[in-house]
């Protein structure tokens, strides 16, 4: 009995003022909401105004990334610290992006894991193959490697913070979705690598997402599948149009 969870990744999109006016218009249209968890990860620029728009709001406030470090003399970069000051209780780590364009290793990203889960934060661990890995058929090898790689020394109650989104970079704002059949069978194999380092109750209580093109159209498809806990959604959470209707999937 796993709850469905939809966040929102807004990359590096948004003013101020653009970010709050659609998170407040989230906010109201989703204020009767219960069943589904949701989390909105603006730009850094953007987390105290989207933090005030989510006054009263079920809606929780996340980061795309933090440092490894809690403070020194890192240019550039932004601390759990600041982001517990701005409001935020999630944070996205080893996203694509992040491992692909800016080099960001498996050790880095459980450094930052760790750090978050210390901190108290929930996480969000993101793993994934690219388009050549998936056609050298090492996609399981790739993912496990990422998962064990990601969660190395977090404990079991820590692990209770932690949510795998499996994000095929491939899929990523493409257009080019997996099919539900191929983000199932993904993400069972996720949960079976969670089982073997953790316990099979610890793999059956890991909320799996799926993220890399998401939409209102095939979200649907994609939540009925037994092992896709919810959504990790790029460019379809960017208004309030194409986010609420994936938000209310169930509708
Ligand atoms: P997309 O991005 O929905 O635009 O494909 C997903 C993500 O990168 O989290």
């Amino acid at each position: 009995m796993r709850q469905a969870y939809i966040a929102g990744n807004w990359k590096m999109y948004k003013t101020a003022a653009e970010a709050a006016a659609v998170a407040g218009a989230l906010a109201s249209a989703l204020a009767s909401e219960t069943g589904t968890k949701v989390m909105l990860a603006p730009p850094f620029t953007a987390l105290h105004a989207v933090r005030d728009a989510l006054k009263g709001s079920r809606i929780l406030l996340g980061a795309q990334n933090a440092c490894a470090e809690l403070e020194g003399a890192h240019t550039g970069e932004i601390s759990l610290r600041m982001l517990r000051d701005a409001g935020v209780t999630v944070v996205i780590l080893g996203h694509s992006e992040r491992r692909h364009v800016y080099g960001e290793s498996d050790e880095l990203v459980n450094r930052k894991v760790r750090l978050a889960l210390a901190e108290g934060f929930e996480a969000i661990l993101c793993v994934g193959e690219t388009l050549d890995e998936r056609q050298s058929g090492v996609t399981e090898k790739v993912v496990e490697a990422q998962t064990r790689a990601g969660l190395e020394s977090v404990s079991t109650t820590d692990l209770a913070k932690v949510t795998i989104a499996y994000e095929p970079v491939w899929a990523i704002g493409t257009g080019k979705n997996a099919t539900p059949q191929d983000a199932d069978s993904v993400h069972k194999f996720i949960r079976g690598v969670v089982g073997s380092v953790y316990s099979a109750a610890a793999a059956q209580a890991m909320t799996i997402q799926y993220g890399g093109s998401v939409k209102p159209e095939n979200i649907r498809a994609l939540m009925a599948m037994e092992n896709v806990d919810g959504a990790l959604v790029g460019g379809a959470s960017l208004q309030a149009e194409t986010f609420l209707p994936i938000v209310k999937y169930d509708r």
